[in-house]
């Protein structure tokens, strides 16, 4: 027996992963925050996730789906030992169930990629649409051609590949909702452990699908100096800093990936020395720019040993310039510096370390 949260669980032949709890606990505050009336748990294996959201998010209705037939059984078995009344079990293939009804909002949480779901999904949630992918490997580059397939788009491995594979997802879920007449504001995104999660409100109307789709772009990524720039077209810019050619990555989302009043909302359901509570807050604290340097390549490159992240960011800051720190990586700084003012500034760094 499996205690989560305010439920109890039995999850004897079906799929159960505890480290998935923090997923999980952040769903329930984001949904919580939300304030729901009816949530679509689509593959829920024991019913943890969908159980722990009639419980602790006050959801009103609670559809928990799975085709297996164990996966029903215990659904059911679950749904009765919380006396959840709010909870309805049923056992079909989500994509059909999908075409069948609609839901406020759909939660998808499958082995690997969501992409054979997203299209049925994307027509069945009418307000808000919320996923995990654990296939990173497709997501950000590591395996190029799966990525490809599963995403059309194409994700390119850089340091910076953990806010690849979001935005690849991303660029593939707003379009799945743009082809159904559907705009998308992202709500919430994190990169933890090795998934993607991400939270998505649905706007109804072509005019929203429009002017979503106009935040999708591509990243043009330079192997020469280690940067980037951002750009609606497909076209090799020349890379700004060096001149070099570039690589494009997408099409993806280069739009926002937090919304404050969500993050804000969901932190005040969490314990604040919880790890969901500190990755929360980090998201609160990151820019809202496309991707981040890493503080450890970039030193690599200039044959100087790094020093303290937040020294850099407070340089950076000194010289003018936006930066944070990213809840993406422990060494990824967020900043609107070219490659080149950075590596200035961690030269700058380096030496007055030296002459200390
Ligand atoms: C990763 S598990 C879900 C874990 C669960 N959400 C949790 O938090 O514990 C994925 C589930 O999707 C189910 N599944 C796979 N393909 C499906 C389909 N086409 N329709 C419905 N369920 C499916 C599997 O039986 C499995 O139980
Ligand atoms: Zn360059």
């Amino acid at each position: 027996m499996i205690q989560e949260g305010q439920v109890t669980v039995e999850a004897g032949g079906v799929f159960y992963n505890p480290r998935m709890k923090l997923n999980r606990d952040i769903c329930v505050a984001v949904v919580r925050h939300l304030g729901l009336d009816e949530y679509c748990d689509a593959l829920s294996a024991s019913g943890l996730r969908g159980l722990r959201v009639a419980r602790e998010a006050g959801t009103a209705q609670v559809v928990l789906n799975d085709v297996s037939p164990t996966a029903y059984q215990r659904m059911l078995e679950n749904i009765a030992r919380n006396g959840l009344a709010n909870c309805e079990a049923t056992q079909c293939n989500a994509n059909v169930l999908f075409h069948q009804r609609h839901f406020q909002a759909v939660d998808l949480d499958p082995f690997g990629s969501p992409s054979p779901f997203l299209p049925a999904a994307a027509r069945s949630a009418l307000s808000y649409l919320f996923m995990t992918a654990t296939d990173t490997a497709p997501l950000c580059g590591a395996h190029q051609s799966s990525g490809i397939r599963k995403y059309m788009a194409l994700p390119v491995k850089t340091d910076y590949h953990r806010e690849m594979g979001a935005r690849v997802l991303l660029g593939s879920a707003v379009r799945e909702l743009a082809r159904v007449d559907k705009g998308a504001e992202v709500l919430l995104t994190h990169v933890t452990d090795h998934y993607v999660r991400t939270y998505l409100r649905a706007l109804p109307g072509a005019r929203a699908a429009d002017k979503s789709l106009l935040e999708m772009g591509y990243i043009h990524h330079c192997r020469s100096c280690r940067g980037w720039t951002a750009s609606p077209r497909c076209r090799d810019p020349g890379c700004p800093t060096c001149g070099g050619p570039t690589i494009p990555a997408g099409p993806l989302w280069l739009g926002k990936l937090h919304d404050r009043d969500t993050l804000q909302g969901a932190l005040c359901g969490l314990d604040p020395d919880s790890r969901a509570a500190k990755i929360l807050r980090s998201c609160q604290d990151e820019l809202s720019l496309p991707m981040y340097y890493d503080h450890h390549s970039i030193c690599q490159d200039l044959r100087i040993a790094p020093g303290r992240i937040e020294d850099v960011v407070a340089s950076l800051h000194d010289c003018g310039f936006s930066a944070s720190r990213t809840h993406f990586s422990g060494l990824g700084i967020k900043t609107d510096a070219r490659a080149d003012q950075l590596c200035a500034i961690l030269l700058d760094l380096a030496r007055r370390g030296r002459s200390k």
